[in-house]
């Protein structure tokens, strides 16, 4: 058991710290957001992500995890400090690093004895180097540290699970000493076999954007595949299958659809073109999936358009809003764009999903928001399906139907079978089929 601060408690903080301390460790999570921490205390989590509360509440109850707005007094107490502070996009695509400089120099300042500082956060390679560099520097007193590199790879929506059974652990650390503590907070998962990848900082800070990109690549790929199917006259979910069943391959992040989004793929892909820039050199993969998510969008505002002729004046319904499934998070949801351009061509739109509508109404003022699905198809011209929610799988299509202005529907997440809906009477277009 060791004792950890958690410095940044938005969602990896917060899914980490709450999972550590289930672990069995003793876990303070700190943030300067006082008004969000007296939310954390009484276990009201300030965003949507199955299972997080009651696992809150229950290592709370247990006094094995805490929350505080006094970052010194959590660094000072704690032998693990965990950096989880937000990397949002510089305007040139680069990660904006200053909130893990400003907690390198917090961590010095308030260091009196050994501490291991890990980097949770995605940070540009050598950012590990620069944090040591600068707790060396901010130091009253010269006390012995390490620095680690421990990039998290959950998803929204299935962090507690991906986070109790990781594919892999990544490690990096020049100290066994620091190597040592790690593996003791990693403990349960050592206990059941986790691949634990120990290697040097620089190396586990590539490791993350390397994974995130090549996630992103193979999303585009597919959706790229799409696009090609629809001209040849091929179907892209079987050939994602096929291609899927090939081990080398592998079946996961091979749907098509409106293209990724997320607070980490579109931020992680264009840091790491900067991160190539920076050296003089290019990843041009990477450069290629990005702009085919870009891409992705306006195909799908295309077949809205192509199916409706001209969109003045015509009601769109929008199924869906949030990046996927299971969150209420709308950074760089698809939907914005695609609706946006729909706004453009004057089109009116109505909208519906079960967690992400209040996020959404930040920033999209415009549209006229649904009590369900039903209340969506009233009246739309087209119904478009943006986030493949499992209440979105067995709509009751005769009623849908009977509620439009005319019975179209573009499936922009592949959710339906296209034989049966055209079998129900709706003018169907998919993605890719
Ligand atoms: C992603 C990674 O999957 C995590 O491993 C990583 O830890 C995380 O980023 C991060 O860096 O913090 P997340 O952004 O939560 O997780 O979401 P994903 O489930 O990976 O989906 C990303 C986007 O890709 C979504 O918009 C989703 O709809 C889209 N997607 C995914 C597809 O269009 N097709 C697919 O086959 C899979």
């Amino acid at each position: 058991m060791r004792k950890i601060c958690m410095i940044g408690t938005g969602y990896v903080g917060l899914v980490t710290g709450a999972c550590f301390a289930d672990f069995g460790n003793s876990v303070l999570c700190v943030d300067v957001d006082s008004e969000k921490i007296e939310l954390l205390k009484k276990s009201v989590i300030p965003f949507f992500e199955p299972g997080l509360k009651e696992f809150i509440e229950r290592n709370t109850a247990r006094k094995r995890l805490g929350f505080s707005e006094d970052v010194e007094w959590g660094i000072r107490e704690s032998e693990v400090i965990f950096i989880a502070v937000g990397t949002p996009s510089l305007s040139d695509g680069g990660a904006d690093l200053s909130q893990v400089f400003a907690v390198a120099e917090k961590i010095a300042q308030n260091m009196s004895e050994y501490k291991v500082v890990v980097n949770k956060s995605t940070v540009s390679v050598g950012t590990g180097a620069k944090v040591a560099e600068i707790i060396r520097t901010h130091q009253r007193r010269s006390v012995e540290f390490d620095v680690v590199s421990n990039p998290e790879f959950l998803r929204e929506g299935s962090a507690i699970e991906d986070f109790m059974r990781p594919d892999r652990v990544v490690i990096g650390a020049t100290s066994e000493k620091a190597m040592a503590v790690m593996s003791e907070i990693y403990r349960p998962l050592y206990l059941i076999e986790t691949p634990i990848i120990k290697t040097t900082l620089e190396t586990a800070e590539l490791i993350k954007y390397a994974s995130n990109a090549f996630l992103a690549t193979k999303i585009s790929f597919i959706n790229e595949m799409a696009d090609l199917c629809e001209k040849v006259g091929a179907d892209v979910n079987v050939v994602a299958k096929a291609m899927g069943l090939d081990g080398r391959i592998g079946p996961k992040f091979l749907h098509a659809g409106a293209g990724f989004g997320g607070s980490c793929f579109p931020k992680d892909t264009l840091a790491l073109t900067k991160i190539a820039q920076q050296v003089n050199t290019q990843v041009s993969i990477v450069d290629a999936a990005i702009a085919v998510n870009r891409r992705q969008r306006e195909i799908v505002f295309q077949k809205i358009q192509r199916l409706n002729g001209t969109l003045r004046g015509k009601c769109i319904g929008v199924l869906g809003l949030s990046f996927k499934p299971k969150t209420d998070d709308m950074r760089q949801a698809p939907s914005i764009a695609v609706i946006e351009m729909l706004i453009q061509h004057k089109a009116k739109i109505k909208a519906y999903d079960p967690v992400a509508m209040e996020n959404a109404r930040k920033v999209l003022d415009t549209v006229d928001y649904c009590q369900d699905p039903y209340g969506v198809a009233e009246n739309a011209d087209t119904l478009v399906i943006m986030t493949e929610w499992n209440e979105f799988r067995e709509l009751d299509f005769p009623r849908i139907k009977g509620l439009m202005n005319t019975p179209k529907i573009v499936d922009a997440r592949n959710v339906y079978d296209p034989e049966r809906m055209r079998g129900l009477g709706f003018q169907y277009v998919g993605v890719g089929r």
